[in-house]
């Protein structure tokens, strides 16, 4: 398993820009299995769910593959399997999504439930009961989910909570329902917007996405299509920490500006000089950073997706930082680790203190996910001597190249193969 070793006390420098959104581009490649045509997909990140997701796609029969560096073609002419199998979604929870569109398409699906996770729960009921309601017959078997429906219908659906996953499993399976359905309480995040805009490109009649009202009429056919995949708001948010955290100076390309409006906001709370540019923005911090609250919330609130990398910000501003995580119930297994590199963090429920400015100290450090893993990186840019990142596979799920990015900016940073 690959390390990643860290040494600190560097600001960061330069320019660097932002690769297309991984949490967008999931979905948009699933959803090439409602057309027999072929859909070509541009900016799509060379991540390792990227790859996990064409495995899945050609596992079901469809030919997914790289025509270029960034460029996925798909031609889902036939389905030759019904079935998501274990072994792909309990690596990759978004492979569910496949489950309306193949029900769409084929009118029978079966696909394995993910299992819990190392951030929470995360339970699909939202999914099963939407699926449910737009006429398919759902039964749980040895661990799969077993649908079928024959048409599927048009209906009301009401989220319990604004499920990103559930909203695009959703809307991919109505968008080939008989009729008209309405998702309320739907999630607003951009990446269901991006979704919206691929569904539309293939022919689907959806409006409303990005609020919390979508509303889709049914059709018979999608037909083939391209799109271009939206920037990654959170590789763009991560990367603006990095340069506040090292006290640096960087240029992001790619920012999707538009789309993190709570994230600069609380930056610039934070005492983070944050300057639109052509097309990015320019992050800066010279003097002391500010202690903040901070609360996780559905889009267009604070992403939890950057909860943990704020949180290791956090640990050098002067005073007293309270951060509260309201999307995932067990999401701070990254402040164990910041703890280990000299943090002052108690957590009590949902809520984590933390008292700075702390003097960070390299150490071998481990996380349990993605974006903890991140914000492990992100101490390490901060702390003195070295630290080694274990389980480095996930950041590759999630971050393109990212070393690579890092030390184009200065970062001392490097990746060690191990056998
Ligand atoms: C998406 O996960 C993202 N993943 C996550 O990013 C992100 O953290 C999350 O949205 C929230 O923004 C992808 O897009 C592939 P949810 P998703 O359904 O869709 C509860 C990352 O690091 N819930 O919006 O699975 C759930 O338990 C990842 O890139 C139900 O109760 O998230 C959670 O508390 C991690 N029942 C809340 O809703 C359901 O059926 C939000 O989850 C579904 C969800």
């Amino acid at each position: 398993m690959d390390k990643m070793i860290i040494r600190g006390g560097k600001p960061l420098r330069g320019s660097v820009s932002v690769s297309g959104s991984k949490n967008t581009a999931l979905p948009i490649l699933i959803a090439a299995l409602l057309t027999d045509e072929p859909v070509r997909v541009r900016n799509v990140p060379r991540l390792r769910d990227v790859t996990t997701t064409l495995a899945l796609l050609n596992e079901l029969g469809a030919r997914a593959r790289w025509t270029s560096d960034h460029e996925v073609e798909i031609r889902a002419q036939r389905i030759t399997s019904h079935v998501a199998p274990y072994e792909l979604v309990k690596t990759m929870r978004a492979s569910f999504l496949v489950l309306g569109p193949l029900l769409a398409r084929e009118g029978i699906a079966r696909v394995s439930t993910p299992g819990g996770c190392a951030i929470g729960t995360r339970p699909v009921n939202l999914h099963i009961s939407g699926i449910r309601a737009l006429g398919a017959k759902i039964q749980l078997r040895n661990g799969y989910v077993e649908a079928h429906a024959r048409t599927l219908k048009g209906a009301r659906i009401w989220l319990d909570n604004p499920s990103v996953g559930a909203t695009e499993n959703l809307m991919m399976a109505a968008v080939r329902a008989s009729g008209h359905t309405q998702i309320e309480n739907a999630a607003r995040e951009p990446e269901i917007v991006d979704l919206a805009a691929m569904l539309g490109a293939m022919g689907a009649q959806i409006s409303g996405a990005g609020t919390h009202v979508i509303e889709i009429d049914g059709v018979e056919r999608l037909h083939g299509a391209e799109h271009e995949v939206i920037p990654d708001r959170i590789e763009a948010g991560s990367l603006m920490v990095a340069a506040a955290i090292t006290g640096g100076d960087v240029t992001i390309g790619n920012a999707p500006l538009n789309h993190l409006e709570a994230v600069t906001a609380k930056l610039a709370e934070a005492g983070v000089e944050i300057t639109p540019t052509n097309g990015g923005v320019r992050v800066r911090r010279e003097g002391n950073l500010k202690p903040i609250e901070l609360r996780t919330l559905p889009y267009p609130g604070f992403p939890t997706d950057l909860q943990a990398q704020m949180m290791a910000l956090l640990t050098q501003a002067s005073g007293t930082s309270v951060i509260t995580e309201t999307i995932f119930e067990n999401r701070f297994m990254h402040a164990l680790e910041l703890i280990r590199m000299g943090a002052d963090i108690l957590m009590k429920g949902p809520t984590a203190v933390v008292r700075g400015p702390a003097k960070l100290e390299g150490a071998p450090v481990m996380a349990t996910d993605l974006r903890a893993s991140m914000s492990l990186i992100l101490a390490g840019l901060a702390a003195e001597h070295a630290t080694e990142l274990g389980r480095v596979y996930h950041l590759d799920r999630g971050y393109e190249a990212l070393d690579v990015k890092l030390a184009a900016l200065g970062a001392q940073i490097e990746r060690v193969k191990e056998a």
